[in-house]
């Protein structure tokens, strides 16, 4: 979404300001960049109106979500948080039509992008949740995910901010929680802070293992991880990612 470097903050609703995610009454539903970009294009109109009432996810406030019920025919299930255009979510959901995709975005304008992708490719196994990831985890099913997805999460520089920070030991919780015993949980930044941050966190989890042996593990992205719009931005600027990935143990 090239909004990492930017500084402004654009608070779409504050429900508490307590610390991050640990109850459903501390969650900080902020962004760090916007929650809607330029006015959107009359086919995006026509998408958000049409089709993503077909493939939202139910509203996690409702309770806890029944998979099965959402995909009949998916044999396992993936997650992808801050989808950001949503051509990463597409492209695995190309790749694996027996798994259920479930993505997570607050961004309108990215939410438009990725019904595009779902609706030219002919994608029949997304769901989309528009809106704050965190209650949405919340609500899922435990131990049903084989892989979970967290790519250039927003960095929220300011110390001040970090409990705002989508990795946290609030995330790693509930990722070992989703994830069935053997998954991995992707997590990619460009941001050398937020990379050391994460696996700061992940050393402290003990229900993860970093799968790197060597560097060329982390620098080099594996040939199933499609890049985004982001990442090439952030490479073109100078500021090379690295893929982390954690074994649920
Ligand atoms: C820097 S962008 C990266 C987008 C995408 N993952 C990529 O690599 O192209 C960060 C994304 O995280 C999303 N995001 C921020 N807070 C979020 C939250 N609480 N739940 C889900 N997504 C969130 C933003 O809207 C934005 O699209």
């Amino acid at each position: 979404m090239g909004r990492a470097d930017q500084s402004g903050e654009d608070p779409v609703t504050l429900r508490s300001d307590a610390d991050h995610p640990a109850s459903k009454d501390a969650y900080i539903p902020l962004l760090y960049g916007r929650s809607k970009g330029h006015s959107l294009r009359s086919n995006h109109q026509r998408l958000m109106a049409e089709l993503l009432p077909r493939v939202a996810m139910p509203a996690p406030e409702k309770g806890p979500i029944d998979l099965a019920a959402l995909f009949p025919q998916a044999e396992e299930f993936e997650l992808e948080v801050g989808f950001g255009g949503g051509e990463h979510l597409a492209w695995h959901a190309g790749q694996r039509p027996k798994t259920g995709y479930i993505g997570a975005e607050p961004f309108l304008n990215g939410v438009a992008k990725l019904l595009q992708h779902i609706e030219k490719e002919g994608l029949s196994n997304i769901r989309v949740h528009h809106g704050d990831a965190r209650p949405l985890i919340e609500a899922l099913p435990s131990g049903a995910f084989s892989r979970i997805f967290v790519l250039h999460p927003d960095p929220w520089p300011k110390k001040r901010h970090y409990k705002r920070r989508m990795i946290s030991p609030w995330f790693f919780v509930q990722a070992a929680r989703l994830l069935e015993s053997g998954g991995a949980l992707r997590v990619a930044s460009d941001i050398p802070d937020y990379v050391r941050w994460t696996l700061m966190h992940a050393q402290q989890a003990p229900a993860f293992e970093w799968t790197a042996t060597r560097a060329a593990d982390w620098r080099e992205r594996p040939a199933d991880w499609p890049q985004t719009r982001y990442e090439a931005k952030a490479i073109k600027e100078g500021r090379p990612p690295a893929y982390l990935e954690f074994r649920r143990t």
